[in-house]
């Protein structure tokens, strides 16, 4: 494996879930510090269990719509750790799955906090800091539900459009300042949150998921450490020139 990502302080949001944890297990395999942030009560288990001995990894619990929680753990990284090399914005929640007739308004507004303000607060604070160095990455996850729409996923999809949209913005401010901004678009992922929107779309969840497979070219979900692939990559000096992108990993749903 190589070590790509040596001495290379990454801060990953989320990082206690399945894209975060299979993202930090990388990462640090091919040589980062990893400064995971989750809510309060998150359990890091699986992400202890995952990365390779003598991984370095600091854990924090902040909720990223509170701004005051983003400032200190930015502050955190920068006070233990020296720099934030990597910003891997990626906390995100699914929301109601309704048809929009009877989606609530506060399941949105919920919805468009974390996964959009979240992501704001983030860049606010992070940004400065790479400015500061001259150099970063950013990679925000968005979705293939910020490319398509969605049956029952007006919070969702309407949430990871903007992300794209936020990326855009990010890059073209930080892209004179030597700090790149991209999203991810992952389409439906082996995981916790394809498994509560499949139960949300038919009282049969096996049925939604084969539904779904069945819609996507490659006729089947992606896992967490194929998206993992591609934010190693994106966070890497690898990928020098890209910046202000979107990145599908989606078996080619988003290409029908
Ligand atoms: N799973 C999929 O199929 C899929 C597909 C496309 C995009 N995504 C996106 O990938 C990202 C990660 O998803 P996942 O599948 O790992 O889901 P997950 O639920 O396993 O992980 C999300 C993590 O975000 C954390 N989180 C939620 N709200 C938070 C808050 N306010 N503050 C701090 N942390 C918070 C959760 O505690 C959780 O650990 C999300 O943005 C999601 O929308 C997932």
């Amino acid at each position: 494996m190589t070590r790509v990502l040596e001495d290379k302080v990454v801060v990953i949001t989320g990082a206690a879930g399945a894209i975060g944890t299979a993202t930090a297990k990388l990462m640090a395999e091919r040589g980062a510090t990893i400064f995971g942030v989750d809510i309060a009560g998150a359990d890091w288990s699986r992400l202890k269990a995952a990365l390779p001995e003598g991984a370095k990894l600091v854990t924090t619990e902040a909720d990223v719509t509170d701004e005051a929680s983003v400032k200190a753990y930015v502050d955190k990284a920068k006070a233990e750790l020296g720099r934030i090399d990597v910003f891997f914005n990626n906390a995100g929640i699914e929301g109601p799955v309704q048809p929009i007739e009877s989606y609530p308004l506060d399941g949105f507004l919920k919805v468009l906090s974390v996964n959009v303000a979240g992501v704001f607060l983030g860049l606010k604070y992070v940004l400065p800091v790479m400015y500061a160095q001259g150099s970063g990455s950013v990679i925000n996850t968005s979705s293939v539900a910020g490319l398509i729409g969605s049956p029952g996923m007006a919070g969702y999809n309407t949430s990871k459009h903007a992300v794209i949209g936020i990326t855009r913005v990010a890059a073209v401010e930080a892209a004179s300042k030597g700090v790149r901004v991209n999203s991810v678009n992952p389409g439906p992922i082996e995981s916790r949150m394809m498994q509560s929107i499949n139960s949300g779309q038919a009282t049969d969840a096996k049925a939604a998921h084969d539904a779904t497979s069945g819609a996507v070219p490659a006729k089947r979900y992606g896992t967490p450490e194929e998206v993992a692939g591609l934010v190693a990559f994106l966070a890497s000096d690898e990928a020098g020139y890209c910046n202000g992108g979107f990145y599908t990993v989606d078996g080619a749903l988003s290409a029908t």
